[in-house]
């Protein structure tokens, strides 16, 4: 006997004003299965898991729950009914305590009203530990990992009630030793009959966590497939409905490399003793695990992290100690966070967070809106925007083409220096490669790029050479020439 689906979607259609962001796409969910959803930036995965936990409620088709037509009104609706949402962007509350996240808004409590504390850190403990996480839980969340923070928000949809877990790009910001535990713990939930959906671009994890795969292309299902009846290259082609060409523009020799950064002994509270060098031309990759405090160095380059000590040198000129981001614009630097959320004004149009940087050369006295689009559509076409149109909101895009706006930003001025903080985060595999094609591209020309990272792959595919940080310190400088693998480069971690 096959068990009931705990969830189907039949011939589910959404539209957003003209845009038909799926059409007629079926999914379906078994108790205990792991069921992935992948596709292209803007195929509608995110939207199809926003019906699914009652965020959008006008859609065509069925919904059917436990076997019953069902239409859910709300997120809580959803909640109420067993179905979470693990959010990408975690809505934890940091300075609270492990075990007060864990139970955020249903605290138990005494007979008297009062909340009842030994029981809440009692239980918290018993329910980490349960999937195999021993954790101080009267610390502040903040005091742990982003891993730690993400097992506890699963931990807090779970007591909940959820036996589905819906999981959108869970991994995008974890290092890879943190993306281990995840998947150990997606095993732990799929013992105790739970269900998940997952989200990710990353078609190597898909392969391990999955049981069943359903592919999104332009709003509809390409297919749904058994595990063991594909593989990654099988997945890139029916994602992207084409051969995909993996290949970056070649990495042209430069003649007598000029330097043109270097970093003597930059310190703070997130970093010490940090010397590095970029040449003009040259990709110098940063990388780290999350919180080895590369992502730090980054900003403090672009005198939006405070340090105590060190001096800047960019093309033969000392940064102050204290200086400003439109200081280092000015300068010729240019950055691109690693948060796009922080970077983008969502509700502005798509032109405007292009130009933004920009503007005191585009229009001196009064904002031109005329050449602002001007020069921001080319950019968009470059690293491929979808839907092209630059006056849509930045925050109407899928994920991945947020940020491809954050990047379109540096092509038109390109800075002389530009630093770029996890550059492929969120983006499909076509998309990962325009990118950093694009930063080849900048480095061909002659442009120096510091590619901040705690992908392996992402470095290894771009920088010439690679600088490991651990901790706050540097621990080792290697060139890459096709010598160097993801685990040669996580052993020095
Ligand atoms: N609130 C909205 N208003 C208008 N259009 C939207 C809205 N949300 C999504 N869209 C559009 O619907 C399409 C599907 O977007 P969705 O976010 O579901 O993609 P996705 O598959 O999750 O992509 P990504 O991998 O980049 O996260 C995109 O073209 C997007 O621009
Ligand atoms: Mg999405």
């Amino acid at each position: 006997m096959t068990p009931t689906p705990v969830l189907e979607l039949k011939n589910i259609s959404k539209r957003f004003g003209g845009l038909q962001a799926l059409k007629n796409v079926t999914f379906d969910l078994y108790p205990g299965e792991t069921h992935a959803l992948v596709g292209e930036n803007g195929a509608g995965k995110s939207t199809l898991m926003r019906i699914l936990s009652g965020v959008y409620s006008d859609y065509e088709g069925e919904y059917i729950l436990d076997g019953e037509p069902t239409l859910l009104r709300s997120p809580a609706d959803a909640q109420a009914r067993g179905i979470g949402m693990i959010h990408q962007e975690l809505s934890v509350l940091p300075e609270l305590s492990v075990a007060e996240n864990v139970f955020l808004g249903r605290q138990p409590l005494t007979p008297w009203g009062s909340i009842d504390w030994s029981k809440m850190y009692r239980i918290a403990d018993e329910e980490l530990g349960h999937l195999g996480f021993e954790i101080n839980v009267k610390r502040p969340l903040e005091d742990y990992s982003l891993g730690i923070q993400q097992v506890v928000e699963v931990l807090r949809v779970i007591l909940s009630g959820a036996r589905v877990l819906i999981m959108d790009e869970p991994t995008s910001a974890l290092s890879p030793a943190e993306v281990e535990r995840l998947i150990e713990l997606i095993s732990t939930l799929r013992q105790q009959q739970r269900s998940i959906i997952y989200i990710s671009h990353f078609l190597e994890e898909v392969m391990r966590v999955a049981d069943r795969i359903t592919v999104l292309r332009d709003g509809q299902k390409v297919d749904t497939l058994k595990q063991e009846d594909t593989s990654v290259d099988h997945l890139i082609s029916l994602i992207l409905g084409r051969e995909v060409n993996a290949t970056l523009p070649s990495a042209t020799e430069h003649e007598d490399k000029q330097t043109l950064l270097e970093v003597r002994d930059l310190c703070s509270d997130a970093f010490n003793h940090i010397d590095l060098v970029v040449g003009a031309g040259e990709v110098l990759g940063l990388y780290g695990a999350v919180g080895a405090g590369h992502f730090d160095v980054a900003r403090a380059l672009f005198g939006m992290y405070r340090v105590d000590g060190g001096v800047i040198i960019l093309d033969g000129h000392e940064f102050p100690q204290r200086f400003s981001a439109s200081y280092a614009i000015k300068r010729g630097v240019a950055y691109a966070t690693e948060s796009r959320r922080k970077s983008l004004m969502l509700e502005e149009a798509n032109y405007r967070n292009i130009t933004l940087p920009h503007l005191g050369r585009i229009a001196r006295i009064v904002p031109n809106r005329k050449r602002e689009v001007d020069i921001a559509e080319p950019a968009m076409q470059m690293v491929n925007v979808q839907p092209p149109d630059p006056h849509n909101a930045v925050g109407k895009l899928s994920g991945g083409n947020q940020q491809k706006v954050a990047i379109a930003r540096w092509i038109t001025f390109p800075p002389k220096l530009f630093v770029v903080s996890e550059p492929t985060r969120g983006m499909d595999v076509g998309a990962k490669n325009e990118v950093l094609g694009i930063l080849r591209n900048f480095r061909n020309d002659g442009f120096g790029v510091l590619v901040v990272s705690s992908e392996p792959e992402t470095v290894l595919a771009v920088a010439d050479r690679i600088i490991i940080m651990s901790r706050g310190q540097i621990v080792s400088e290697l060139e890459n020439q096709g010598n160097l693998d993801k685990d040669a480069l996580m052993r020095l971690l």
